[in-house]
């Protein structure tokens, strides 16, 4: 397969490259790094990155930026980094990527436990993983030719470090992990899936 990454490298986009391109062909894409740069927040940034791949079998998303920080201070600009970079960007790839992908081909999308299980700073992560899943599962029954799910994994252990304040008690998976998640979801047959990664 022909696989667009986004955000290869990242802690998650990094193993999914990893794992998948023992088996495939990956074509990564980011901000400042990769094969090609893309903005997710840029719809026209968006449409240059396909038109410079073509038709692809996947696009495995491991991008997307949310604000953490106290609901009392977070502000509206604050809540619009989420919306805008994670779920919208996000969006935008499925909507302007439908025509690239092959059929029966896939978008895994990135999402993640906060959706389920809030913690302390993480209202916008919180809404905006939610509504990434909801978008996967209503998009599935209306996309027949090509397959679309989420990963939703917790705290990484690669991530500690910097989110293990936000986490404490939470038990961290290892991004090779999260990296299996993936296959899964392009590897396999499923779609309107939200893969859990806890
Ligand atoms: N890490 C965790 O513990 C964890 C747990 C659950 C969910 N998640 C979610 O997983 C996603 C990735 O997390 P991560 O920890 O792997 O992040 P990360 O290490 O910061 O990597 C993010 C990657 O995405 C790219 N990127 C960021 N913003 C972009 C944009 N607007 N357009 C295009 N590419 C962009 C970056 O590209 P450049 O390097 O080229 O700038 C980088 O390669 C996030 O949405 C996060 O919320 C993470």
């Amino acid at each position: 397969m022909k696989i667009l990454l986004i955000g290869a490298n990242g802690t998650i986009g990094k193993a999914v490259g990893a794992e998948l391109s023992q088996r495939h062909e990956v074509i990564t894409a980011g901000r400042n790094s990769g094969d090609y740069r893309v903005n997710i927040q840029d719809v026209q940034s968006i449409r240059d990155l396909y038109a410079k791949t073509g038709t692809i079998d996947a696009v495995a998303c491991a991008a997307g930026n949310v604000t953490f920080a106290p609901l009392e201070s977070m502000t509206p600009e604050q809540f619009d980094v989420g919306i805008r970079d994670k779920l919208m960007g996000q969006v935008h790839l499925v909507l302007i990527g439908r025509e690239y992908v092959s059929v029966r081909g896939s978008f895994t999308l990135i999402s993640g436990s906060l959706a389920d299980e809030p913690v302390l700073f993480g209202s916008s992560a919180s809404m905006v993983n939610a509504a990434i899943n909801a978008f996967v599962r209503a998009a599935a029954i209306e996309l027949p030719n090509v397959r679309i799910n989420a990963v939703s994994p917790t705290v990484l252990e690669e991530s500690m470090e910097s989110y293990g304040p936000f986490f404490r008690g939470a038990e961290a998976v290892p991004a090779r992990r999260v990296a299996l998640a993936y296959s899964r979801s392009i590897e396999g047959a499923n779609t309107g899936q939200v893969y859990n990664v806890l």
